[in-house]
C-alpha cells in the first residue's frame, strides 16, 4: 500500500482485511497520518523520500514492495508517479484511487476541477495503473452528485466515503482472482 496523506482509504483496507493482507505501508512522506495509522495497526512501514529522480525512485519502490512479498500496490492519495519500471515489475497489479469518474478530470486537483466546470454528477473510480497519470484501465466506478451548496470539503468527504466501500472491495476482488483486463477492458465477475 502506497500512500502520502491522511491515509483514511489505508484505514479502509485495515478494517477489511479479509481476503487480503496489508504487508507493508511505503510512503514518500515521513510522518504523514498514513504511516501513523499503519503503525496502529501493527503494519510494518518503510519510508521512501523522493530522490529527485523519477527512475531511481520506482526502483527502491519496487524493490521495497518486493522484499516485503506484496503480489500488488495499491495506491491511495499517493502523489508521486511511479515510472515504467513499476509496471513492468507488476503488470496488471497495481491499482490507483481517484476522485473523479475518470477520464474526466484527472490530476491532482479533481474535486475543485469538477466543481469549477459546474458537472452535477462526478464520483470515485479504480483503475489500473499505466503509464500515463490517472488513465489505465477502469476497474469500478461510482457516481457521486454534486450539491449546488458544495464546496470542496463537503463534496471530498462525500467521495471519500465511496472511496472507503469502493477500494476495498476492489482489493478483494483482486486477491480473490475475480477481476480480468482484456486491453482497456476489465471484467469483474463476482463469484
Ligand atoms: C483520495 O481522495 C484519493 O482519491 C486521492 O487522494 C485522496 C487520498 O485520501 N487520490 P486518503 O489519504 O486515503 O485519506
Amino acid at each position: 500500500m502506497l500512500a502520502s496523506g491522511s491515509g483514511s482509504n489505508l484505514q479502509a483496507l485495515i478494517d477489511n482485511q479479509a481476503d487480503f493482507r496489508i504487508v507493508v505501508v511505503l510512503s514518500d512522506r515521513p510522518g504523514c497520518r498514513a504511516l501513523e495509522r499503519a503503525e496502529a495497526a501493527g503494519i510494518p512501514v518503510s519510508v521512501c523520500p523522493w530522490p529527485g529522480d523519477r527512475a531511481r525512485f520506482t526502483s527502491a519502490i519496487c524493490d521495497r514492495v518486493v522484499a516485503a512479498g506484496a503480489e500488488a500496490m495499491v495506491l491511495a492519495g499517493f502523489m508521486r508517479i511511479l515510472g515504467p519500471e513499476a509496471i513492468q515489475r507488476f503488470p496488471g497489479r497495481i491499482v490507483n484511487i481517484h476522485p473523479s469518474l475518470l477520464p474526466a478530470f484527472p490530476g491532482a486537483h479533481a474535486v475543485e476541477a469538477a466543481l469549477e466546470q459546474g458537472v452535477k454528477v462526478t464520483g470515485v473510480t479504480v483503475h489500473f495503473v499505466d503509464e500515463e497519470v490517472d488513465h489505465g484501465p477502469i476497474i469500478a466506478q461510482v457516481p457521486v452528485g454534486v450539491r449546488s451548496d458544495d464546496d470542496r470539503a463537503s463534496l471530498h468527504a462525500r467521495l471519500q466515503a465511496e472511496e472507503h466501500r469502493l477500494l476495498p472491495a476492489v482489493v478483494a476482488g483482486l486477491a480473490r482472482g475475480e477481476i480480468e483486463v482484456r486491453g482497456r477492458r476489465v471484467d469483474w465477475r463476482p463469484d
